[in-house]
């Protein structure tokens, strides 16, 4: 599973990873430090304690990493995903490490190769140009929360088609949904601790 989950400020897509997070052996790439209280282990600005939590074995772990940009640490927790395997990545606000036509070699090695170590992932940006392509076209779902830019609907368009039209009158924590390797669509809303329900089911 890959996910772009994408929306203006405030429209609840930190929220909706809370849902992935629930998953075992799950490193999050928590930016602006969010998500600290959900994981078993979190690691603030300390890639040297990440590091050395992984010298030993393990087979289960919940951690939370805040790498500071353009450090190298974001490449590096890439790299660490990468030698793990079997690992669910998340990236709350990819744009700080990466942009549409800038993707550091760590995280394009995990998007494009990522699927044979059983790495899957899921990332959240404000404004959908900002999501790496490379991203975007793995991603077999796409959450997407309001977004009222004409050029970001413009581009959305490309990609939904007329559903567009839903997604720039989407109320606060309710977002667009679709799987295309399951085939389903809908609006569903989102609630504090990352509970998700269907608000409307829609034709795939
Ligand atoms: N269904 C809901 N009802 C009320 N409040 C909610 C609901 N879902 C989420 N919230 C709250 O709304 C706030 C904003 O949500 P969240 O942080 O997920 O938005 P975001 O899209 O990640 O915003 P940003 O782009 O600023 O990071 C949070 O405090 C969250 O707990
Ligand atoms: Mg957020």
């Amino acid at each position: 599973m890959m996910a772009t989950i994408i929306g203006t400020r405030g429209t609840g897509k930190s929220t909706l990873l809370k849902n992935i997070m629930r998953r075992e052996r799950l490193l999050v790439i928590d930016t602006l430090g969010e998500h600290a209280g959900d994981v078993d282990r979190f690691f603030e600005w300390d890639p040297k304690g990440l590091a050395e939590f992984f010298k030993e074995p393990r087979r289960r772990f919940r951690v939370g990493f805040q790498p500071k940009p353009d450090s190298g640490e974001f490449e590096a927790a890439c790299d660490l995903v990468w030698a793990l395997g079997d690992v669910t990545v998340i990236i709350d606000e990819i744009d700080q490490y990466a942009r549409a036509g800038v993707v550091p070699d760590a995280l394009q090695r995990l998007i494009m190769l990522g699927r044979h170590r059983g790495i899957s992932g899921a990332a959240t940006v404000r404004r959908p140009p900002d999501m790496p392509r490379a991203w975007t076209a793995v991603s077999d779902r796409w959450a997407i929360f309001r977004v009222t830019e004409p050029r970001d609907l413009a581009y959305l368009a490309g990609v939904l088609g007329q559903e567009v039209n839903v997604v720039s009158s989407m109320p606060d924590y309710q977002f667009f949904f679709r799987d295309w390797s399951s085939k389903r669509a809908g609006i569903y809303s989102v609630h504090p601790g990352g509970t998700v329900r269907l608000a409307k089911p829609l034709a795939a």
